[in-house]
């Protein structure tokens, strides 16, 4: 319990976890009365899956008709998603429908929440940034994630690309969050290990960003009554601990290993890990880990886990002065035994950096192609994502903000060459 907390929790309506749990759903929503759904996916899954058809098979025979939509695509776009929305409203076999079923990733996922608020009203997604007006009408959602990562099926927020300006934009609203979430692990088997690492490193920076960000208590809610993100509690922090302690186990092996029960194993844990990752950052939200990618993913257009991955360890080495109890915890939950808290402290980023570099995920900004030249140009676009700026819990966020690429464009971090440097000294920065 933190003495001041001030909790504003919210989650999934219903979670449903398990392997072979995706059976329950057909009964699960007749149940709730669910008459006429849209199923929204990918071709991976309509051809190389039986999951659909089993899906919508097994609901007919209990009077619920689905409709499927297999347009999904990796980090979709708005354009995507308003002429899915155009398409969709056209034909008669979606007049009616009551709920929306993602399934796959988080831009499955994405797409399926914008499609909640796009199908009713007929309105571009662009219109709905900003505060959504009580008044309007949102689809229940059910999420059913295919990939350990994005938790976004226990999210407020739906991150789409602007093609126009090639920026993400968020849409986030609490009524967004899934009526239902069904985790079933086995949907992750089929994730090709590339997929795997990027969902896995994303999970572990959702738990680890959001297991340091500000406290609730200080946390900007301005005058939203119902904030999606406000900071983290005891609460959120119950969650991200055990998200780390399992990504610690499974995150390697989920990637990497070569005996079928092994892989299993880890894939089962890291879909646990996502889920409570989410459970914690869906309410604490996130902050310069994620605030820095967004510039990175601008620049390179590298995927969403690879830019959070490259700059991780540098945004926790900067947080060795106001961090420290947290750091240490996360240390000795990858098994660093250092006796001295110090060392162990600033041993963390390297491990973490070593564990980013296993999963063939570049460990510097310069190997991801970003040019010396352009490190000014990445912090001020960083700091203009002001929502996870303010979340960055120190006194002089430009200051680290610049420290922080500096050193994520040349690989340096405090415990280089062995030895524990102090703090950051970020007025010489
Ligand atoms: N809304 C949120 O809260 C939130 C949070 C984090 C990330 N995101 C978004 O999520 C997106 C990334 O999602 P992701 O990492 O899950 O990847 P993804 O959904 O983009 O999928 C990547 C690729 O993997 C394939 N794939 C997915 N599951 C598979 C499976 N089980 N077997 C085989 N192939 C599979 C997909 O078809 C796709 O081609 C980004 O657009 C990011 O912005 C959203």
């Amino acid at each position: 319990m933190l003495v001041e907390d001030l909790v504003h929790f919210c989650a999934p309506a219903r979670l449903i976890m398990g392997t072979g749990a995706r059976a329950r759903l057909p009964a699960l929503l007749q149940r709730l009365g669910y008459r006429r759904g849209l199923v929204v996916t990918d071709k991976f899954f309509t051809s190389a899956t039986p999951w659909v058809d089993e899906l919508v098979t097994a609901a007919r025979a209990l009077g619920v008709t689905l409709t499927v939509y297999d347009g999904g695509a990796p980090d979709p776009t708005t354009t995507l998603c308003d002429a899915a929305t155009a398409t969709l409203r056209a034909a008669p076999e979606t007049a009616g429908i009551d709920h929306v079923i993602a399934l796959g990733g988080g831009s499955n996922i994405d797409l399926a929440k914008a499609l909640c608020l796009t199908l009713p009203a007929g309105a571009p997604i662009r219109s709905f940034i900003g505060r959504i007006d009580s008044a309007t009408p949102v689809l229940p959602l059910v999420a059913m994630p295919t990939t350990a990562g994005t938790g976004s099926e226990a999210t407020p927020g739906a991150i789409l690309v602007d093609p126009d300006n090639a920026t993400k934009i968020a849409v986030m609203d609490n009524r967004l969050r899934p009526a239902i979430a069904l985790i079933d692990p086995e949907f992750t088997f089929t994730c090709p290990p590339r997929v795997a690492a990027d969902a896995g490193i994303d999970a572990l920076t959702h738990a680890i960003e959001s297991y340091v960000t500000t406290d609730a208590a200080a946390f900007d809610l301005g005058d939203d009554p119902d904030p999606g993100y406000s900071g983290r509690t005891a609460l959120t922090m119950l969650f991200a601990r055990e998200s780390i302690r399992l990504c610690a186990e499974h995150l390697r092996p989920s990637h990497a290993a070569t005996d079928p029960a092994a892989m299993r194993e880890a894939r089962i844990g890291m879909s646990h890990a996502s889920l409570y990752a989410a459970m914690s950052y869906g309410s604490a939200g996130l902050n310069a880990v994620h605030g820095i990618a967004y510039a990175v993913a601008g620049l390179t257009h590298l995927s969403h886990g690879t830019t959070n991955a490259v700059m991780l360890p540098y945004v926790l080495d900067a947080l060795r002065d106001v961090r420290r109890d947290e750091l240490l915890t996360i240390a000795r939950l990858f098994g660093i035994d250092d006796a001295d808290a110090d060392v162990a402290m600033a041993r963390l980023p390297v491990v973490l950096r070593d564990l980013i570099g296993a999963l063939g995920v570049p460990v510097t900004l310069e190997a991801c192609g970003i040019r010396e030249a352009d490190l000014d140009t990445l912090t001020r676009d960083a700091l203009a994502v002001t929502r996870l700026a303010k979340a960055f819990p120190v006194p002089d966020v430009a200051q680290r903000y610049a420290r922080i690429v500096r050193s994520a464009w040349s690989g340096e971090l405090s415990f280089d060459e062995g030895r524990a440097h102090p703090p950051l000294d970020v007025q010489a920065a």
